[in-house]
This record gives C-alpha cells, sequence and structure tokens, in this order.
C-alpha cells in the first residue's frame, strides 16, 4: 500500500489526534529504521524514549519470542513469574518498596495520584508549570497546559501546578497536600531540569506536612540520563517514582514504584488493569532492564552525552544545548525547530522531534556508536548549514 493510501486510510477512518510525518515506517534495526521504500533513517527519538536499547534489541526479541509461545496473558486473578521477577527487579533497584502495573505512562500517574489520595484522602496534588503527565483526566489534571486542559474541564478538583521554585512549592504544600508530583527534567516541556533547590524544597514540604514526593520518570527513567532513574542525580529521593515509555523494550507496560512508606496504602480492589503485568511485556521489561542496568552501559550513556551536548553547543544556530544523559534539548537562535525537524527527516534522513518552536530534542538509543554519533552531527550540522 503506497504511503498516499495509507494518508486516505487514516484521514477517513482514524481519529485525527496525531499530526504524523509524512514518512511510512517498516523497518528498525538498531538505531535505524527504513521507510516502505527502502530508505534508511537514523533514529535519534527512540519511538519518544521508548526504545531506548535500539530497536529490535536482541535480548528484548529473544525473551518475547520465547514468552509468547507459551503464555501470553491470563489476568491478574493468577501468579506469574515475569511479573513477580520485574516487580523484585524495579522495588530493589530503587525505593525498596513494592510495584504496581500499568500499561503506559499515564496510567502509572494515575495509580500514583490514587495512591496519593489514598494515603491522604481529599488531599490536593500539586504539580509544577511546564510538566507533562499524560492525557487522561488525573494525568491531565496534573499537566498544566492550558491548551491541553480548557478543552476537557472540568477536570480532577484538588490538582493545581505551581512555579518550579523552591519558594512556590514551599508556599503550595501544607497540612492538604497529598501529593507533589513533578519530572526530574521536564522532557515535553522541552528538556528543563527542576532546580536542584526546588527539588530539595520539595522533598523538605513533604516531609514536614506528611504529602508524597512522586517522580515523573516515564520519560527520564530507564537509563535515559545515564543513571538507571533520573533522581539518584538529584540526591532527593522521592516517595515513589512512576515509569513506563522504555520499560518494556518497545512493548507497552508502565509502573509505579514505591518506597516502604506507601507500599502497603493501596488494598486490594482499590486499583487495577487487565492487561497489567502480563507476561510477554514483564519478559520484555526484564530484558531490557538487565542490558540497561549495566554500569559499563550507564556510563557510556553519560559519556556519549556531555560530548554531544558539547559538539551541539558549537553548530552555528545553536543558542543553548540542555539535558543529561542522552536526554537532550538544543535551543534554536532564531526559532524553526518543527521546520529545522521536518528538514533532518525528509533530507538528512534522521529521525528528532521539535517540543516547540524553539527547541530540538533528540532521544537517542543508549546503544548509539560512536560512528553513529558522528554521522548525526554531521546530518545536523547539515541541516543547519543549509537554513530552514
Ligand atoms: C514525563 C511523562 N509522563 C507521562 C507521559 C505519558 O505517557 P504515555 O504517553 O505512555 O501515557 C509522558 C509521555 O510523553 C511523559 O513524557
Amino acid at each position: 500500500m503506497s504511503l498516499a493510501d495509507l494518508r486516505a486510510l487514516d484521514a477517513e477512518h482514524v481519529i485525527g489526534t496525531y499530526a504524523r510525518l509524512p514518512v511510512e515506517i517498516v523497518r528498525g534495526e538498531g538505531a535505524h529504521v527504513w521507510d516502505d521504500e527502502g530508505n534508511e533513517y537514523l533514529d535519534l527519538l527512540c519511538g519518544i524514549s521508548v526504545t531506548n536499547l535500539g530497536h529490535c534489541h536482541p535480548s528484548v526479541v529473544a525473551a518475547v519470542r520465547d514468552q509468547v509461545g507459551t503464555l501470553m496473558h491470563i489476568s491478574n486473578l493468577f501468579h506469574t513469574e515475569p511479573a513477580m521477577r520485574l516487580a523484585q527487579r524495579l522495588a530493589t533497584r530503587s525505593l525498596g518498596g513494592k510495584v504496581f502495573f500499568c500499561n503506559s505512562g499515564a496510567e502509572a500517574n494515575e495509580a500514583a495520584m490514587k495512591l496519593a489520595r489514598r494515603a491522604t484522602p481529599r488531599g490536593e496534588i500539586v504539580s509544577v508549570t511546564g510538566g507533562f503527565h499524560g492525557r487522561t483526566f488525573g494525568a491531565l489534571s496534573a499537566t498544566a497546559q492550558e491548551s491541553k486542559q480548557a478543552p476537557f474541564e472540568p477536570l480532577v478538583p484538588g490538582v493545581r501546578a505551581v512555579a518550579a521554585t523552591a519558594e512556590a512549592i514551599t508556599g503550595a504544600v501544607g497540612p492538604q497536600t497529598a501529593a507533589v508530583l513533578l519530572e526530574v527534567i521536564q522532557g515535553e516541556g522541552g528538556v528543563h531540569p527542576i532546580a536542584a533547590d526546588a527539588l530539595a524544597a520539595a522533598r523538605e514540604a513533604c516531609d514536614r506536612h506528611g504529602a508524597a514526593l512522586i517522580f515523573d520518570e516515564v520519560q527520564t527513567g530507564m537509563g535515559r540520563t545515564g543513571t538507571l532513574w533520573a533522581y539518584e542525580q538529584t540526591g532527593v529521593v522521592p516517595c515513589a517514582i512512576t515509569t513506563a515509555k522504555a520499560l518494556g523494550g518497545g512493548l507497552p507496560i508502565g509502573a509505579l514504584i514505591t518506597g516502604p512508606r506507601l507500599a502497603d496504602v493501596l488494598q486490594p480492589g482499590d486499583h487495577g488493569s487487565t492487561f497489567a503485568g502480563g507476561p510477554v511485556v514483564a519478559r520484555a521489561a526484564l530484558a531490557a532492564l538487565e542490558v540497561t542496568d549495566d554500569p559499563a552501559m550507564l556510563a557510556r550513556v553519560n559519556a556519549l552525552g556531555e560530548r554531544l551536548r558539547a559538539q551541539l553547543a558549537t553548530l552555528p544556530g545553536v543558542s543553548a544545548v540542555r539535558g543529561q544523559g542522552l536526554m537532550i534539548g538544543f535551543d534554536l537562535d532564531g526559532g524553526g525547530a518543527p521546520e529545522l525537524v521536518l528538514r533532518l527527516l525528509t533530507e538528512q534522513r534522521l529521525i528528532a522531534n521539535a517540543t516547540g518552536p524553539q527547541t530540538v530534542r533528540l532521544l537517542p538509543p543508549l546503544t548509539l556508536s560512536d560512528a553513529e554519533a558522528q554521522d548525526a552531527l554531521e546530518r545536523i550540522t547539515r541541516a543547519l548549514a543549509a537554513g530552514f
């Protein structure tokens, strides 16, 4: 079927919530994908930080192949080994509490918000401006963006956003607060790290009032920033984290991971999901974790990220570079990020993403080789030189 045919089917039959790029991708391997005409693209976006190990990583593929022919689904009415082993690995490799599985980032945040309300009934949930937590009602209520929220009001009551500063967070948190929910580095918001003093203030205010500090690690987690979880580099330990995106090595799985204090707040019947923690996605996640949670891999993410950011900062037209590990955003002097991203795709065959008029976001595979990184820089340099 031609791209034109696909676009016609999309327009006629698919609810139009996505502005798709004019390319059909048919295959992926490592840092590369191919379109229907056989053109190769260098993928520096990883399906928005999902295929962190590159496309079709052999360990993930082998685990999925094995599991899919053994047991695909049975529901949470039964015990299954992959889910229990995955919960053990996630909890012991983070906050030491317990895990609730779900299927996406928004769902992980829904679970976190329900957990916080269960711990502090009717309590307020405080998020920060510039954040993104997903599109379901709870997650959307914590995503303080007028354009995304306004058409769907009324939203969940008792959820409000304040500026991401120490002063604003301290002022907003009180005895009425159930939780503070924020990203350590705001991804959709343009790769903006939250200041260290704001994180420390959030921790302090939550401690003072018995509220839960929850970090949304949906985008920053699974090695993206050079540690398994971004909070490890902040000096602040949250009460819970949420994760999804790269957790399943390319398949959909999300999780809420608590510390010990919140581990037993949710009770039988409080929350659930039919597909959550299914054996195939749990095996995929175990395989992804095995490869990701490796000191050599994480050290390389840090080193490569540092080098890429330094090199990007020297390119003409680039006014600022932000990020940590391989979560990278760069600003363009005169705006035009969406135009540059389109030019990168169509002329340089490099996949990136614009988070706004000024900022280009790169979320390359953690497995990107030196040669591929050099190739990426050359493609970006050529696109910038050609103007946009
Ligand atoms: C930080 C963060 N939280 C939550 C979400 C929502 O995840 P999902 O699209 O899987 O619902 C995203 C998605 O981009 C995200 O970046």
